[in-house]
């Protein structure tokens, strides 16, 4: 994979110069209004970068895109890659670990879910101070690079407390409605069941979504402060399931898309 990396970043440095971005950050479905506040000085197609898969779903445009917001160099990955696709966890991952190599020091993410909490409305917005993997593998199984990370990398607190607690002083101060809670990875591409939410919800989940977990842990192995934020698009409360589909999550994703970029420019001038 180390090659791999290589390559794609010595394609990505010819194409960027001497561009030094310090923040990366992952745009989920129907959220990438924030590119629109990046000055871009660059923009990279994933299929034209060696090695990076390509995002399939005709929503996400697959760009990394470098540029300046409120005057911080970020790299965004309009675009994210899920398991459902098809990919593998590695392949999921490498865009995370290519941002890492060409020297990001925090790592945003955002994406849309589904509450599982009752007091959590849709259309507010979540920060995750901690997940649970349900998906069925990890990013880091099979042999492991020490110039990565540890072996076994300590997860007891995979989402930057300090960040958490700038993301929520902002949202009061913008009056946002934003809560803090557990996030529960699946694989989807289906919506849960009645007795899945009802599951989710006992097993400690505040939301539940089909991605995000896999960059973390990745993140986390290599040492990058990670924050994450939802968007919740449903609510997957099993007394009264309503049928949801993907457009109405896409339209509530993009309704609530303009406080979640609040939140996250002004995190990023905080940095
Ligand atoms: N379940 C899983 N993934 C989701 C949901 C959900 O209810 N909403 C948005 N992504």
């Amino acid at each position: 994979m180390l090659q791999a990396l290589n390559d794609s970043i010595k394609y990505i440095k010819q194409k960027i110069g001497d561009f030094e971005p310090e923040i990366g950050i992952v745009l989920g479905t129907g959220l990438g209004g924030l590119v629109n506040e990046i000055a871009v000085q660059h923009s990279i197609m994933y299929s034209s970068i060696p090695n990076f898969p390509i995002s399939t779903l005709e929503f996400h445009s697959g760009k990394l895109i470098f540029g300046t917001l409120k005057g911080k160099k970020v790299i965004a990955m309009q675009g994210r890659l899920h398991f459902y696709e098809g990919y593998s966890m590695q392949q999921i991952t490498f865009p995370i670990r290519a941002m890492k190599l060409l020297g990001i020091s925090y790592l945003l993410v955002s994406n849309a879910a589904g509450s599982l909490n009752p007091a959590f409305k849709k259309g507010d917005l979540m920060i995750i101070n901690d997940h649970i993997n349900l998906q069925p593998e990890s990013p880091l199984r099979g042999l492991n690079n020490q110039d990565f990370g540890p072996r076994f990398p300590d997860m007891s607190q995979p989402y930057h407390k300090a960040l958490i607690a700038k993301g929520l002083k902002i949202a009061q101060d913008e009056n946002i409605t934003c809560h803090q809670g557990v996030y529960v990875s699946v694989t989807g591409p289906n919506l849960e069941t009645k007795a899945e939410y009802k599951y989710l919800r006992i097993i400690g989940g505040d939301a539940v979504g089909m991605s995000t977990v896999p960059e973390v842990i990745v993140a986390n192995h290599m040492s990058l402060p990670v924050f994450a934020i939802s968007v919740l698009t449903d609510e997957g409360f099993p007394e009264d399931l309503q049928p949801v589909s993907v457009e109405e999550i896409i339209e509530t994703a993009a309704k609530a898309e303009p406080k979640m970029t609040k939140i996250l420019s002004q995190l990023i001038l905080s940095l």
